[in-house]
């Protein structure tokens, strides 16, 4: 008989999103790995064990035994793409999309991110950390354990800098696990607009080596989590050939790589990504079916994030479908962000590929959790229930798993287990449960 801290017993369906080691592909995407009756026990903060309910229950004695009788328990939810860092809001936009100003001009005519850059610059380092601590605490009652941050609210090397540090600091006191990303790259800085190589110099001869300067002396470092830089390869953003540049310049760093393309227009940056052994390429609305293939053969994961289509308004999607069906890893982020997807809800993300992509609740399972863990480097510790990982837990108050996607709008997370503690809780309707 092993000791435990926490058993989480009986529950109605463990779904384990168990992978054995790497991303699902294709057909492996639609097994979800349900013990009905199962339990886990968590020791230290890490998955001690995981089966049937009675054979966990002869293995393991626990200090504290929690009875999850017809309730759903999965992985945490790793969000693979945000942009939670920044200040200000971007209301006037979303009118000016409702009457039908296209986004691209918007951030053309020094609206859209750079009007975000304006108000970042002019924050304190503390105004950052309390603003982006709120969106961190509504992600976590939807059930996000781990996220993926991104800088690119500063185009300066003195903002993008502070980024990083709010990004640090709230790593270190937040709940969430983060996973900081450079995006120095996002946009063109209003000061640059008529040089944008210059831009490109100071990303790749000042910037990208200070921040990497930077995460030498991070816990980030020392903990193993990798430090990625992405650049937004796209019309009004960085072109090919200067994405080119600034990617190369990271890689030979050591940075991961991670890539903004095909949003609104194919300019190759796929192709380049991959070819760049990019951990992951994002959003994806305009891949070619030549550079599906390519994705399908590498190791990158393609991660699409259809609330930005929601937000649009529009119809189209990326055809993450057909991406499935050809092979590829797919992962699926909110892209939190003021602009393009203010959406905290990786449920809202599962339930929005499930109409608008037709994935099966399944797939949108697997790729907010397991497939996500791996689009941040994190597969070996975070996005499924197996025993060695992170005890980063969800039980959900509904009987079928099939309901995180099917119900939207709502949130069906009850308590959230971040590696063995209980970091958030939301009353069950029957008063049994609140433990
Ligand atoms: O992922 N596409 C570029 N970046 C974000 C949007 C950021 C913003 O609009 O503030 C995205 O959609
Ligand atoms: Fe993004």
């Amino acid at each position: 008989m092993h000791h435990a801290d926490v058993v989480i017993h009986n529950a109605g369906q463990l779904v384990t999103c168990a992978s054995r080691g790497k991303p699902k592909l294709g057909a492996e995407l639609q097994d979800v790995g349900i013990i009905e009756n199962g339990s886990v026990a968590l020791t230290g903060g890490t998955i001690a064990g995981v089966g049937r309910s009675q054979d966990i229950a002869r293995e393991f004695k626990a200090e504290i035994n929690i009875d999850a009788q017809r309730k759903v328990v999965t992985p945490g939810f790793v969000d693979c793409h945000t942009h939670i860092i920044y200040a200000g809001d971007r209301l006037n936009e979303f009118e000016l999309k409702i009457k039908g100003t296209d986004y691209l001009e918007i951030l053309n005519n020094g609206g859209g991110i750079i009007s975000t850059v304006r108000h970042t610059r002019e924050a304190s380092l503390e105004e950052l950390v309390e603003q982006s601590r709120e969106r961190l605490d509504k992600m976590l009652a939807f059930g996000t354990t781990t996220a993926e941050v991104k800088t690119g609210y500063g185009l300066d090397t003195d903002t993008e800098m502070t980024m990083l540090k709010v990004i640090e600091e709230l790593d270190r006191s937040h709940a969430i696990d983060l996973v900081p990303t450079f995006l120095g790259a996002h946009a063109i800085p209003p000061e640059f607009k008529e040089n944008a190589d210059d831009y490109v110099n100071l990303i790749c001869g000042e910037m990208l080596p200070k921040a990497w300067e930077w995460y030498l002396t991070t816990y980030f470092f020392t903990n193993n989590t990798p430090f990625f830089a992405d650049v937004f390869c796209e019309k009004n953003a960085f072109d090919f050939q200067q994405s080119k540049r600034i990617l190369n310049a990271a890689k030979a760093l050591g940075f991961g790589i991670k890539a903004h393309v095909d949003e609104f227009t194919n300019l190759g940056g796929s192709r380049l990504a991959i070819g760049l052994d990019a951990v992951s390429i994002d959003h994806l609305d305009m891949i070619s079916d030549e550079e599906i293939q390519l994705l399908a053969n590498s190791e990158t994961v393609g991660i699409v994030t259809p609330t930005v289509n929601f937000n649009f308004g529009s119809s189209e999607f990326a055809d993450a479908r057909r991406m499935i069906n050809s092979g590829c890893a797919i992962a699926l982020s909110t892209d939190f962000n003021p602009g393009s997807a203010p959406c905290p809800s990786q449920p809202m993300a599962m339930a929005i590929a499930c109409r608008y992509q037709k994935l099966l609740p399944s797939e949108a399972l697997n790729a907010a959790t397991v497939n996500a863990a791996f689009a941040v480097g994190l597969g070996a510790m975070t996005g499924s229930i197996e025993a060695g990982k992170h005890a980063d837990i969800l039980i959900l108050d509904c009987d079928d798993y099939r309901e995180i996607a099917y119900e939207f709008g709502g949130n069906l997370v009850r308590t959230v287990i971040k590696k063995g503690e209980i970091v958030s809780k939301q009353k069950f309707p029957s008063p049994e449960f609140n433990f």
